[in-house]
């Protein structure tokens, strides 16, 4: 319904008023079987070609990617094996 794109809108205002530069975030795998192509897959392994090849499925990355944000590094294992935090930046 617009309610999350319109929180993070005015929370990037906010920033950019008080003179921030990017803004980082770190979003968790963690639910079940994963729900992102970065789950149950070896990260050490071709990294920025998981990147290339990343699908979001039904994890909140893709409204992260809709609103302009990009994968920036990952945590593997953060949230148990094969349940990574992954790191998104935006410096628009
Ligand atoms: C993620 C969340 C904040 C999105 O809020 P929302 O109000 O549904 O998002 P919006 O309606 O503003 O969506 C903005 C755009 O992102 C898209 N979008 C939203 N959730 C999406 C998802 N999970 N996957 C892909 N796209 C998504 C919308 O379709 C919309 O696209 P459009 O501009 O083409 O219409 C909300 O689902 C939520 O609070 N989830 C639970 C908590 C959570 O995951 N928080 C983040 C922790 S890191």
């Amino acid at each position: 319904m617009g309610i999350g794109r319109a929180i993070v809108t005015a929370l990037e205002d906010e920033a950019r008023k008080q003179g921030a530069l990017t803004i980082y975030l770190g979003a968790d795998d963690e639910i079940g079987n994963g729900e992102t192509s970065f789950a149950n897959v070896d990260l050490y392994e071709d990294f920025p070609g998981k990147i290339k090849n990343f699908i979001p499925g039904t994890h909140q990355s893709g409204f992260y990617l809709k609103l302009g944000y990009k994968i920036i590094g990952v945590m593997p294992d953060a949230n148990g094996i094969g349940k990574p935090d992954i790191y998104f930046g935006n410096k628009e």
